[in-house]
């Protein structure tokens, strides 16, 4: 059987994780190489997972024979160029979120790859979360009803050190963070969102503000069909990684993550009444693995991502919207039909 030939461009946290899983966890592709600005780290990441081929950069990557496909995990300002470039040179893509960090790129990239005729996918892994998943089936085959109610938590253990903020890298929180919820909201509710109203703080760590980010949001939302939404984000809840949601209907309610009949939970960093997972890589493993597993079989089967690059886009626009509204202290209408954003 062929196998896909899978390259990872930047192998830190993220990357280094689907490097491993296409190496020992996904039979039907063969990673080929990794590249990363850092060479030392591609040299060593390639050691250890004994291949033969790593780079310090992606067009070194992309001259390796047996290269099919390009797994994007650098920070989140080079995705856009990334695409660009292994488009162009007729790879197939898995992008980590977010897909870009203007809208304008993103749509330029949704052009270049249908251009050159490649596929593209975006990381919204939680849609491949064996819970998140149940959820789904439930709420297509009807038992919750008409979903009316979208309110989901996503909160990080430990806020980056302000070291990581300076090269300005990475989108703000809610394009971290947040923009795995604008997601879910769109693929759960089944609905497109229709205006969004940030509320945001920097009260515990004002540093932060001078690199236009904000430690904790909430985010409200309008459905296009008439349903309301509410997302909570947080960077530094210090006490673990905890990510819930539910979706409340017009015949029942799905709650996604812990719930129990204790008559309240106490969480610190000192210690919890609940099981709490302290990091991403631990709650989501199963997801990051059924994530890269859909991408190797969709390309070697020839069918179309589950979660598309359009999808990628979708929920960028949110993540813009939510951004204006934090910046103009009002609320913003989307159209996601036709990508625009206004008070
Ligand atoms: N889907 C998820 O749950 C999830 C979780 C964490 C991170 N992410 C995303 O994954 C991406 C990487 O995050 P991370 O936490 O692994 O960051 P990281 O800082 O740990 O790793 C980034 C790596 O990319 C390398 N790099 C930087 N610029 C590069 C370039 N131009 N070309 C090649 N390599 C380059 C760095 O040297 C580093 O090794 C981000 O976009 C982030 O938003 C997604």
């Amino acid at each position: 059987m062929r196998k896909l030939g899978v390259g990872v461009l930047g192998v830190g946290e993220m990357g280094r994780r689907h490097a491993e899983n296409l190496r020992r966890l996904v039979p039907q592709a063969q990673l080929v190489a990794v590249a990363d600005v850092a060479v030392e780290r591609a040299r060593l990441t390639a050691t250890e997972l004994e291949i033969e081929n790593s780079y310090g950069s992606l067009e070194g990557m992309l001259e390796c024979k047996g290269l099919d496909a390009v797994v994007i995990a650098t920070p989140d300002k080079f995705h856009a160029s990334a695409v660009r470039a292994a488009a162009a040179a007729g790879k197939d893509i898995l992008c980590e979120k977010p897909l870009a960090l203007t809208l304008t790129d993103a749509q330029d990239l949704l052009e270049a790859v249908s251009k050159a005729g490649v596929r593209l996918q975006v990381g919204f892994m939680r849609r491949y979360d064996p819970a998140y998943a149940a959820a789904m089936k439930r709420i297509e085959s009807g038992e919750i009803g008409v979903p009316v109610i979208f309110k989901s938590v996503g909160r990080d253990k430990d806020g980056p050190p302000l070291s990581a903020y300076q090269p300005n890298i990475n989108g703000m929180l809610f394009y971290t963070n947040t923009i795995h919820d604008f997601d879910l909201a769109r693929w759960l509710m089944q609905d497109e969102v229709s205006e969004v109203h940030a509320y945001t703080t920097v009260a515990i760590r004002p540093e932060v503000a001078q690199f236009g980010d904000v430690v904790a949001s909430v985010v409200n939302l309008k459905f296009g069909k008439g349903a309301i939404g509410n997302i909570e984000s947080y960077a530094q809840a210090a006490y673990g990684y905890d990510v819930r949601t539910e979706i409340v209907g017009s015949k029942g309610s799905i709650l996604i993550g812990s719930f129990n009949r204790m008559p309240a939970t106490f969480l610190s960093a000192q210690g919890s009444t609940q099981m709490i997972a302290d990091h991403f890589l631990t709650a989501f493993a199963d997801a990051y693995l059924a994530e890269i597993r859909d991408f190797v079989e969709s390309i070697l089967r020839d069918r179309v991502p589950r979660v598309s690059g359009e999808d990628g886009l979708k929920a960028l626009a949110i993540a813009v919207a939510a951004e204006r509204s934090h910046l103009g202290s009002k609320a913003m209408k989307v159209s996601l039909e036709r990508l625009t954003v206004v008070s």
